[in-house]
């Protein structure tokens, strides 16, 4: 059976994890996954339909009539919910807590994770999350973690919102606040949460621009699995 190249980049809210996995997967020439957008989808549904997305017992019911995949167009992943592409609607603060809140179900994640699951299994792929390298494929042999301090994170995040047209009116310290509850979030569920793996490489970001952070990662993947 041949054996696919699959890297696993893992770390905490906006330390840069999707900019370093598109660029690696880019210079590759593979495909990149954005998990974190279908918990992002899944949230976006249970807001919708006025659903807690930290109440377990509404959540499992919702998750059992939805539907959701990725496609990768032109190097730009596309992200549907029962069919519709709701890329650009995932992207709010308010979708960013309540995706953190029902990837904290063990069902949500059960579910998502086979999918991402069968992707690494089918094809070479960069994919970036919480848990890649702990619970989705932790057979694969190229694991990252990715990470910058609060501050830095909680900076980064305020600008992508900005660019986005989306002024939270939010200093840097309440965002790192929000930030450091997320992480909390993250790190603390009981089922498949954030950690810092032994063997996943370190990349801190908080001093690195982007193209030295995407050679600390290109320069140790294993290549002779390409
Ligand atoms: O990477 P992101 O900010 O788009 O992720 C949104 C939330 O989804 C994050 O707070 C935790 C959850 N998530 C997860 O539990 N596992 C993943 N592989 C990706 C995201």
């Amino acid at each position: 059976m041949k054996r696919f190249i699959n890297i696993a980049i893992d770390g905490p809210a906006g330390a840069g994890k999707s900019t370093i996995a598109k660029a690696v997967a880019k210079e590759l020439g593979i495909l990149y996954l954005d998990t974190g957008a279908m918990y992002r989808a899944l949230a976006l549904k249970a807001i919708r339909e006025g659903i807690d997305p930290n109440n377990s017992e509404n959540v499992i019911p919702l998750l059992e009539r939805t539907e959701i995949f990725a496609r990768n167009m032109d190097g730009v992943q596309h992200t549907y919910l029962d069919g519709e592409d709701v890329s650009g609607l995932i992207r709010t603060n308010e979708i960013s807590k309540g995706a953190s809140d029902i990837s904290a179900i063990p069902a949500v994640r059960i579910k998502l994770a086979q999918y991402q699951r069968d992707i690494a299994h089918a094809s070479d792929v960069v994919m970036d999350g919480r848990e890649i390298g702990s619970y989705v494929i932790p057979e694969c042999d190229n694991k990252f973690y990715v990470t910058a301090t609060v501050d830095e994170r909680a900076r980064r995040r305020l600008k992508e919102l900005h660019e986005r047209g989306q002024d939270l009116g939010k200093t840097v310290e309440e965002m790192a606040v929000e930030i450091a509850q997320r992480d909390h979030n993250d790190s603390t569920r009981e089922f498949a949460p954030l950690v810092r793996l032994p063997e996943a490489i370190l990349v801190d970001t908080t001093d690195l621009t982007v193209d030295e952070a995407v050679a600390a990662v290109l320069g140790r993947i294993h290549r002779e699995e390409v």
